[in-house]
């Protein structure tokens, strides 16, 4: 157990099960930089991430039938969540699954390759058509929020959610996911989001994108 989330488990009283854990960083902090510099990925992780993951499991503690279900399973279904939990389950659950996809989609040095590289041009024309669009969905997300790129019934789609919403809860298939929240890049970027979204660009994990894209299939 990292000591960041016994320490952040602390600070939450009653919790006798601990359903859902945070997922560490694959790489280090630094391992982003310049583009997404140390302090951000710190913050961003040890606090911001692993708040969400505790007030979910403290959400739950009384529900001990909706624990056993996948976090997944939970926000395609909110529906059957009780009203007293249902927007801490959407908003915390959904910052849990949202984050820990993230973490993952991050990597430098990686080229756009595979069945995703085909299915973006045939889909947008080209990936700089693509990064446009998307850069152009990113820039209207109002507020705090995420831009995706999704499977939504066979095709690829560029979207937006607030909060922390997930397509998934739409009933989309996410494959790509940029977190818009200050808190992803208020420290390096203040308020210049463009370029947040233009380093972003640099260190897309496109293995993990195509990955995830083929299993959507
Ligand atoms: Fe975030």
């Amino acid at each position: 157990m990292p000591s960041y989330l016994l320490d952040n488990r602390s600070l939450i009283n009653n919790i006798e099960n601990m359903k859902y854990t945070a997922e560490d960083l694959s790489y280090d902090y630094n391992a982003l930089e310049p583009f997404i510099d140390q302090q951000t990925m710190e913050i961003h992780h040890d606090k911001h991430y692993v708040g969400y993951v505790d007030k979910l499991n403290a959400a739950l503690e009384p529900h001990p039938d909706l624990q056993d279900k996948s976090l997944e399973d939970l926000l395609k279904n909110l529906n059957d969540i009780p009203d007293s939990i249902r927007s801490a389950v959407r908003n915390n659950g959904g910052g849990a699954l949202n984050h820990a996809m993230f973490w993952q989609l991050l990597k430098k040095d990686v080229a756009i390759s595979g069945d995703i590289a085909t299915a973006i041009d045939e889909r947008f024309g080209s990936l700089s058509e693509f990064k446009a669009q998307f850069t152009d969905a990113t820039l209207k997300v109002f507020g705090s929020g995420w831009a995706w790129l999704v499977v939504a019934n066979g095709q690829l789609e560029i979207v937006t959610t607030a909060n922390q919403d997930t397509p998934i809860s739409s009933g989309q298939m996410p494959i790509l996911g940029l977190d818009v929240w200050e808190h992803a890049y208020y420290l390096k970027y203040q308020n210049r989001r463009p370029e947040y979204i233009e380093a972003f660009f640099n260190v897309i994990n496109w293995e993990q994108v195509n990955e995830y894209y083929n299993n959507s299939k």
